[in-house]
């Protein structure tokens, strides 16, 4: 069993990996539990929930809207739950952010835990507090920064997890290699074939690698007003490409990726030669490389997006692979991204 600590606000979070669902009712507080969970999480996982009451979300990204969470809180109170009421996360990153944001909005706010089962969620979603919901299409307008009692990360519930959704999560586990870890980059590299063959071994060091990451930085900053915005790597255009052509989150970040890769080039901060060596790595990892489309609708998408101060925008650039920098640009240069 591993352990790392997230140290919030409103308070720590401790990230367990373990090869144990079993541990799970140790962790839960002995309040009354709420467990909200997706209807495909549901088929495979429901005999590790506690016995509790449990809401089913449809699953999909087309869920996280504050409607819903409406809806969930709305469920919640007809459940009797109050303050001392604990709500358990089971499922991917929707099913985290949704968990997180009604945990934290319920009567001002309740104590919650998650069990990630998405590769996704394991290495990015469940870990830092962001909480957040959809609005009209818009990724996470509506959230709170909320930590967390605990994320118990088990790998083998992803043994369930579809193929697509398991490249999916890659794309945020290179984000993190290229955000602070240049070895961990060429490990992803030497190894891809085995860890799209989800060795084991690998695949249990990937989530602990990025865990590590990413608390190392939300433990500098949690509430993004600095290091913490070197997370949104290949977000800005990732986000906008998710909202205009409905493609997965992880798929929109590689294609992300591969976009900050070419703005870090032109401004002199990253070598041919590496930008070269990222998109090798997306590819073989079997993640798209190339904005499928609509460029024009997904760059005036950026201009609305949340990230936008006034005409600039807070851009995270590669400097070389394994360091990020987030400088403020003319959102207009951003079209020079554009291939
Ligand atoms: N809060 C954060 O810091 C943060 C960070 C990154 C991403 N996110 C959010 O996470 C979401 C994406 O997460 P995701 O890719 O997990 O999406 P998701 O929750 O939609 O899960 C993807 C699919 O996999 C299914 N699934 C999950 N676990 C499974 C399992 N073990 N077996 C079988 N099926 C399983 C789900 O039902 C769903 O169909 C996005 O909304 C994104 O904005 C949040």
């Amino acid at each position: 069993m591993e352990e790392i600590k997230v140290f919030g606000k409103t308070g720590a979070s401790k990230i367990i990996l373990d090869d144990s669902l079993n541990r799970l009712p140790y962790l839960i507080p002995k309040t009354p539990v709420f467990v909200i969970t997706d209807d495909h999480v549901k088929v495979h996982w429901s005999k590790f929930f506690p016995n509790a009451p449990v809401f089913v979300m449809q699953a999909g990204e087309s869920s996280k809207t504050i409607d819903a969470a409406i809806e969930i809180c709305r469920w919640l109170t007809t459940q009797g739950a109050d303050r001392s009421s604990f709500i358990l996360g089971f499922g991917g990153g929707v099913v985290c952010d949704m968990t997180g944001f009604v945990a934290s909005i319920y009567m001002r706010g309740i104590n919650f835990g998650y069990v990630p089962t998405s590769l996704l969620a394991q290495i990015d979603a469940a870990i830092g507090g962001k909480t957040g919901v959809n609005l009209d299409g818009y990724k996470n307008m509506i959230g709170t920064f909320r930590q967390p009692a605990f994320v118990l990360i088990d790998p083998r519930t992803l043994n369930t997890l579809p193929d697509i959704e398991f490249r999916n999560g890659l794309a945020e586990a290179v984000k993190h290699c290229l955000i602070a870890d240049r070895d961990m980059f060429f490990e992803m590299m030497q190894h891809a074939e085995s860890i799209l063959k989800r060795d084991r071994d690998l695949v249990k060091k990937l989530i602990k690698h990025s865990v590590q990451v990413k608390a190392n930085i939300v433990n500098l900053d949690e509430q993004e007003t600095g290091e913490r915005r070197k997370l949104n790597l290949g977000h800005t255009w990732g986000h906008a490409v998710e909202k205009v052509l409905k493609i997965p989150h992880g798929q929109a970040v590689s294609v992300g990726l591969v976009f900050a890769a070419n703005l870090s080039e032109q401004k002199g901060l990253l070598k041919k030669n590496e930008r070269v060596e990222i998109i090798k790595l997306l590819k073989s990892l079997e993640l798209p490389t190339k904005t499928p489309s609509q460029e024009k609708t997904i760059y005036e998408s950026i201009i609305k997006d949340k990230k936008k101060e006034g005409d600039t925008i807070h851009f995270v650039f590669m400097k070389g692979i394994g360091q990020a920098e987030v400088i403020p640009i003319p959102v207009t240069e951003l079209t020079s991204g554009i291939q």
